[in-house]
């Protein structure tokens, strides 16, 4: 990539109190704690308490991925929020996120990608830092999935959760700090109507009817997002590998957008990735969208699999239809807490300025 190596410094995630197991969900849908694990591998999911919405999830991920880095909040020049469960269609919920967690300096967007939405915002970040339009970037992903589930509808009902997770890019100050290597990011228009929100926008605004039809809530076409996502895993995938002149094999850590065990499966198995290199949390916290690879990283890391030099493939895909990957080399610098109290960046001097340039598988069944 050109300009400025850019590393992750911080990490961060807020999962809600609320478990909601499916033998809980199948109290009130026509399903069962069989049929969801052996589709999905989804065990149980995280709901958010009434009158929470994402911004609130998004401000406690943010806050935990600022201590993370060592960094105030008052450093921060840009928030990127990846949600497509919104606190509202305007403001955005990035400025909401950034004014609750104190980023009283930084610039404000969201950024809808669907569930590839974490991955898009990288890719945000990462070039705005290596350009050096940006210093310190956060980019949240915040979801309050539950509030726009049609929990009459068993096909969608059981398969998503809230919750948030951030993460601080900064530029990297030495070989050892990690690096971001490189994205493949892409969308497929035909298949725009498969999954979505149909009202409230201005295509379909929200009236009486919309609301009576349910139209509101997530619709989804689950057998074709599942033929969809299995076939952009590995070609995706692959392109972000040939450009950064790496293979499959190189790969030390696989986390994919965590949607559904069957999917996970097959994607690794067309790039020829092995179960012990992937990993999961789905099990706990269902679909969490913008969340689902924030989530995995916070909890990859805390669980020793993500180790200094390890190289690791982040994919997503989701509404759009849309995908992406990202190549990033784990480092010291990629996230804080690890060091011992150290500045993760590194590349701040003693008055704290910046120094400019420089989960297994098989769980399912
Ligand atoms: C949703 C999904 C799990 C459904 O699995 P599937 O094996 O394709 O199941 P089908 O949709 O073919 O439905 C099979 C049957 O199960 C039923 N079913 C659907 N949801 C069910 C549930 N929660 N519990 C019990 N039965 C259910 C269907 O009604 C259907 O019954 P029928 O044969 O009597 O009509 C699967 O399509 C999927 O995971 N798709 C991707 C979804 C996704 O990840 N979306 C987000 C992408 S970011």
């Amino acid at each position: 990539m050109l300009g400025r190596p850019v590393t992750i410094t911080g990490l961060g995630m807020h999962a809600p109190a609320k478990i909601v197991t499916n033998d809980d969900l199948a109290e009130s849908l026509d399903t069962s704690d069989e049929w969801i694990r052996q589709r999905t591998g989804i065990r149980a999911r995280r709901i958010a308490d009434p009158g929470l919405s994402s911004s609130d999830l998004g401000i406690l991920a943010a806050q935990e991925a600022l201590a993370d880095a060592c960094l105030s909040p008052e450093d921060i020049d840009l928030v990127i929020t990846a949600t497509l469960t919104p606190d509202q269609l305007t403001p955005a919920t990035a400025s909401r996120i950034a004014y609750g967690a104190g980023c009283v300096n930084a610039g404000t967007y969201d950024l809808s990608a669907g569930c590839t939405g974490f991955i898009y915002g990288l890719a945000m970040a990462t070039g705005s830092v290596a350009a050096g339009l940006h210093d310190l970037v956060l980019v949240v992903g915040a979801e309050t999935f539950s509030r726009f589930l049609d929990w009459e509808d068993r096909g969608t009902a059981v398969l998503f959760g809230d919750g948030a997770g951030a993460a601080v890019v900064s530029p990297a100050s030495s070989p050892n700090s990690g690096r971001i290597l490189g994205f493949d990011l892409g969308c497929d228009g035909s298949g725009l109507d498969i999954l979505g929100i149909p009202a409230g926008g201005s295509r379909m605004p929200a009236s009486h009817e919309t609301v009576d039809a349910r139209q509101h809530y997530v619709k989804m076409n689950g057998s074709e997002v599942y033929k969809f996502a299995t076939r952009v895993v590995a070609p995706s995938a692959g392109r972000v590998l040939e450009r950064c002149g790496l293979t499959v094999d190189d790969i030390d850590l696989f986390i994919p957008h965590q949607a559904n065990l069957r999917i996970i499966e097959a994607g690794a198995k067309n790039l020829g990735i092995p179960e012990s290199k992937i990993y999961t949390n789905l099990q706990r916290y269902g679909n969490t969208s913008g969340a689902s690879i924030p989530l995995c990283l916070v909890e990859a890391r805390a669980e020793g699999r993500l180790r200094d030099g390890d190289l690791v493939l982040l994919m997503g895909f989701g509404a759009g239809l849309t995908w992406g990957s990202c190549l990033l080399e784990w480092g010291r610098g990629s996230g804080g807490t690890s060091a011992a109290g150290a500045d993760p960046t590194g590349f701040r001097d003693a008055a704290g300025a910046l120094d400019g340039d420089d989960g297994s598988l098989g769980e399912a069944g």
